[in-house]
């Protein structure tokens, strides 16, 4: 929803072209499952659309490539919205096409969100969202009532996972502080840079300090009350000028000073003439720091001694020997789980998610995964740094005799799993008789 209440139909469509609706008119239900939209997904059941204009994100068809074929009902309401309350932008990033200069706000019918469209649209489809990402372009913080905006959403359906990205200068301390105790679920800060004359190489007429000091009072916040929301993220897009060893290892260790829960690189095609030659496709640079791009898993981190890593050695009485089972009889098997980290993985989480647990995935005898989700026990209190505890897990045997393998790996529930950001596993044999 941009902030005059026009419904769009994603991110990709900064200026207003693409309007399915509008919140101001009718309802989202009304606009979700009305002509326009439905006639849309016919069209691109179909191969295209029109509509779609030149939406940066269409994918033409490969020849003879089918298209790919979606259900026309979607359901009453949509699962996943975004929100813009502002397309006012307090700096201005270079080339971007919400930089103030585009005129980006003069393609709005209004400056900033009114509250009560926002409330009317959040009550009505709030019980059928399951995340709300809290920006769109623009600043959302420029809003007087942004704050309220998010305590509204998480006090009203606290089931929402409510995410936003900020340049962090509209905020003082005392917002920070507050945005801390909203129940939002995720902020990332977006910090090109790790000194001043580098930050705004970007982020023009921004203030390096300024942004640092919002994300530290979020920090201090949230480990002042010991609270273990919202997840504070640092992103960082590498640009030509930002993107020496020097730069970067500047920005880790700032990172892991202020305590932040992750920092996480960003690779970019734009602007055309600033974007990282060092890291690009293939490049051994990349591959080096691969798994702390923000895409490339949603684990990955680039504090000094955060990336997530762990072994699991499987007790066996004979090492090496397969792990043996009667076919549908469940199996025990004892682990004992290292955390190698500088960081802790906790065993519990207040809102369900980040907590880690042991899983154990099945596969065919040949490595293919049949099932990831085929195991799963909870650690027996939260791992500290470098330290070991003994996991047990319970294998539902497969009902089928035969040799399989069991995948042993964490995994950050609804998150990752430890693997995808370069943890090793354990793989034992499973021969079921
Ligand atoms: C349009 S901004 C709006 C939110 C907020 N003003 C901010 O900058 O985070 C949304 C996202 O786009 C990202 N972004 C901005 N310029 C970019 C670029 N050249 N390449 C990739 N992402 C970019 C921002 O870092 C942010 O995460
Ligand atoms: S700070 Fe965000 S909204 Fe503002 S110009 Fe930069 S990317 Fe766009």
């Amino acid at each position: 929803m941009l902030c005059d209440g026009r419904l769009v139909c994603g991110c990709a469509d900064p200026y207003g072209r693409r309007t399915l609706g509008d919140a101001r008119v009718a309802s989202v239900r009304d606009v979700w499952t009305g002509p326009r939209i439905v006639t849309l997904r016919e069209e691109l059941n179909a191969g295209g659309s029109r509509f779609c204009g030149d939406c940066p994100l269409k994918l033409p068809l490969q020849k003879d490539e089918p298209p790919s074929v979606r259900p026309l009902d979607a359901g009453a309401l949509p699962s996943r919205m975004y929100i813009e309350c502002t397309a006012a932008c307090n700096i201005s990033c270079d080339q971007a096409c919400c930089a103030p200069e585009t005129g980006i706000t003069r393609t709005r019918q209004a400056g900033m969100l009114d509250f009560d469209l926002f409330r009317r649209v959040v009550d009505e489809a709030g019980a059928a969202l399951v995340r709300i990402d809290f920006f769109n372009y623009g600043e959302a913080f420029l809003h007087k009532r942004a704050i309220e905006m998010c305590e509204y959403i998480k006090s009203h359906f606290p089931q929402v996972y409510l995410y936003t990205s900020t340049n962090g200068l509209a905020l003082t301390d005392e917002q920070a502080r507050r945005l801390v105790h909203s129940g939002i679920d995720e902020v990332t800060f977006s910090i090109d840079g790790a000194s001043q004359s580098a930050y705004e190489k970007y982020r023009r007429r921004g203030r390096f300090d300024r942004a640092v000091a919002t994300l530290r009072a979020m920090v201090d916040e949230k480990h002042r009350r010991a609270r273990d929301l919202p997840f504070l993220n640092w992103r960082y897009i590498l640009f030509t000028w930002n993107d020496s060893d020097d730069e970067m290892n500047r920005a880790r260790q700032m990172a892991g000073d202020i305590g932040v829960d992750r920092l996480c690189w960003e690779l970019t095609d734009h602007p055309e003439n600033a974007y990282s030659r060092r890291f690009v496709p293939g490049s051994p640079d990349l591959e080096a720091i691969r798994h702390e791009v923000w895409d490339d898993n949603n684990l990955g981190n680039a504090v000094p001694g955060a990336m997530p890593r762990a072994r699991i050695d499987v007790r066996a009485i004979w090492p090496g020997v397969p792990l043996l089972a009667r076919a549908g009889r469940p199996l025990q098997v004892r682990t004992r789980v290292h955390n190698l980290s500088r960081r802790q993985y906790p065993a519990q989480a207040t809102y369900g998610r980040r907590l880690v647990r042991l899983g154990a995935q099945l596969c065919a005898a040949d490595g293919t995964l049949v099932d990831r989700d085929f195991a799963r026990a909870w650690l027996p209190a939260t791992l500290a740094p470098g330290a070991r505890a003994d996991v047990p897990i319970e294998i539902p045997t497969p009902s089928q005799p035969g040799r399989y393998s069991l995948k042993f790996d964490l995994v950050s529930e609804g998150i990752d799993w430890f693997e995808r950001c370069g943890s090793d596993t354990t793989v034992r044999t499973l021969l079921v008789r």
